[in-house]
């Protein structure tokens, strides 16, 4: 049956992360090759401390991105009682291994370790995550440095679809030093009027009603609904819940979707993405090591 006019669902176009980290692992394959002609094999080394089983799928997908791209990987398991020193030993055997370019330390750490302290034991030049302080400050300066995969990959989807960022107004849901922090800076260099909420924020729904670009990392299923979203907005959803077996983001997605005009997909948004940008970051370290 046709439907009456101006009944139609109107849907947002998909920010597609499973075609757009396709096509950077394409790229960097290329990448990879040249540098393997040059006798560079990049590598990418994982530690993981205790048994968490969320981290434990992430660390096994980032392996397998590096099977994937012909790299190097090496995936060190901890236990769950590993000490502060055992953990920062092996950091430092990483650290001076010289066919490890980048080295992760797959967050949370249990609760007895200083997560601070081990990340700043990475050595900047490694630091795939781009979570080592000096990392962390380049990006409050907007100079030059590695940068955390996941808002690496959020504005990856932005410029790909050229969606223009300059004088729009960005609202940020969540504060974290992995995704809500580190993209608040990214979306300011481009020049949006940024907004970051969080747990304490009065009215949240008074914010995200003026977003023109909405990032959701919340952590809670279905936690940003319709009529939290203006418009036209574009909906960028970092969540990646587990709710009865099935993986859904912070976003209420069917019905955002008819609302927004650009959303992300959960699975196959910024999952993919931070994967592929993790990838990025270590071809890119294995490149400067070839120039040296
Ligand atoms: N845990 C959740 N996201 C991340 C990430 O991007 N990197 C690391 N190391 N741990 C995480």
């Amino acid at each position: 049956m046709k439907r009456a006019a101006g009944k139609r669902k109107r849907m947002a176009q998909l920010l597609d992360g499973k075609v757009l980290s396709a096509e950077v692992m394409e790229n960097l394959k290329a990448r990879v090759e040249a540098l393997k002609g040059k006798g560079i094999l990049p590598g990418l080394a994982v530690i993981l401390v205790g048994d968490d089983p969320a981290s434990q799928i992430y660390v096994r997908n980032k392996g397998k991105a590096c099977e994937d791209l012909g790299i190097r990987s090496e995936t060190i398991r901890m236990s769950g009682d590993t000490t502060q020193e055992e953990l920062e030993a092996v950091i430092d055997r990483l650290n001076k291994d010289e066919g490890i370019d980048g080295i992760l330390v797959q967050l949370p750490l249990p609760k007895h370790l200083n997560e601070p302290a081990a990340l700043a034991k990475i050595i900047p030049e490694k630091d795939a995550d781009g979570f080592h302080l000096l990392n962390c400050g380049k990006l409050l300066c907007s100079l030059p440095g590695t940068q955390p995969c996941t808002p690496k990959g959020i504005m990856y989807m932005l410029k790909s679809a050229n969606i223009p960022l300059s004088g729009r107004e960005a609202v940020v849901i969540g504060r974290s030093n992995i995704v809500g922090k580190p993209v608040a800076m990214m979306l300011l260099q481009e020049n949006c009027t940024v907004t970051v909420c969080h747990s304490r924020t009065q009215d949240l729904a008074s914010h995200t009603r003026r977003a023109d670009i909405l990032v959701a990392a919340v952590g809670k299923a279905k936690f940003v609904t319709a009529d939290m979203v203006k418009d036209g907005a574009v909906v960028i959803d970092v969540g990646i819940n587990r709710v009865d077996g099935k993986v859904v983001g912070d976003v209420d997605f069917e019905n955002v979707a008819p609302k927004a005009s650009y959303i992300t997909p959960v699975p196959g948004g910024v999952g993919k993405m931070t994967i592929s940008m993790l990838m990025l970051n270590c071809v890119e370290a294995a490149e400067k090591r070839a120039a040296l």
